[in-house]
């Protein structure tokens, strides 16, 4: 027999479940103009000679291991993963379809929409967060008049924020297409958009402060002296 008190608790309890988390993109294809079945795509000339090298490296029987490389390349020559990219890999490497749709929804670095020519990704992780990355959002999207997953209407720019990008030392850190921008402010970001926008690609890559890569930001704190040479410390006998 429950007691009133217990009744009270059990009628006051809500229950808590966190939302459902989903990608930015659905996994389902759905035919759109530009991304339909009735769209050739092949690897072209310059692609062609690149595609037999990457399959030639795996025996015949495993050459469906080349599906990510192929993928990619397929992705630079056509600009974005469509299904028609998709079933010529698949093709080439005598695959299953559904085999190399999993793949590439599996991977964040398939597009499988169109994006601009220059694709921008902004990482929002922990270490970035911290050193501000959240002004670098909101400068590219003022500068831009654009939101988080959008293109720009010139169809130059797309935005999207990401998960670590592997340059937290760098921190905040933008992606534009295969290049890194690191150490960004404000001011620089804009004037890598200025560039990018005037068909410039900026001649400063990797951190955007004085500093050399990753080395410490307030100057070096190791290996500041000569190292020293063989026979370092041993006894004077067996030097
Ligand atoms: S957290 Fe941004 S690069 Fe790692």
């Amino acid at each position: 027999m429950l007691t009133a008190a217990v009744h009270r608790f059990v009628a006051r309890r809500t229950f808590y479940s966190a939302p459902v988390a989903r990608s930015d993109h659905v996994f389902l294809h759905r035919n759109t103009p530009e991304n339909n079945t009735s769209i050739k795509f092949e690897f072209n000339a310059e692609f062609a000679p690149k595609a037999a090298e990457i399959i030639a490296k795996y025996p015949s029987q495993y050459k469906k291991a080349a599906v990510i490389p192929l993928l990619d390349l397929g992705q630079r020559q056509n600009g974005f993963t469509s299904i028609s990219v998709m079933n010529h890999v698949a093709k080439l490497l005598e695959m299953p379809p559904m085999r190399v749709y999993e793949v590439a929804t599996f991977y964040t670095m398939f597009n499988r929409e169109p994006v601009g020519k220059y694709f921008l990704q902004i990482c929002t992780t922990t270490p970035c967060q911290l050193c501000n990355s959240t002004s670098i959002v909101e400068t590219v999207e003022k500068h831009l008049g654009i939101k988080l997953g959008q293109t720009t209407d010139d169809k130059l720019f797309t935005l999207v924020e990401v998960e670590c990008a592997g340059a937290c030392s760098n921190a905040p850190v933008m992606a534009v297409n295969d290049d890194y921008y690191e150490d960004l402010t404000p001011e620089t970001t804009i004037k890598i958009l200025q560039d990018l926008k005037a068909g410039r690609i900026p001649s400063k890559l990797g951190p955007q402060s004085s500093r050399l890569t990753s080395e410490p930001i307030t100057g070096l704190t190791t290996l500041t002296t000569e190292p020293t040479g063989p026979g370092f410390g041993l006894q004077k006998a067996l030097q």
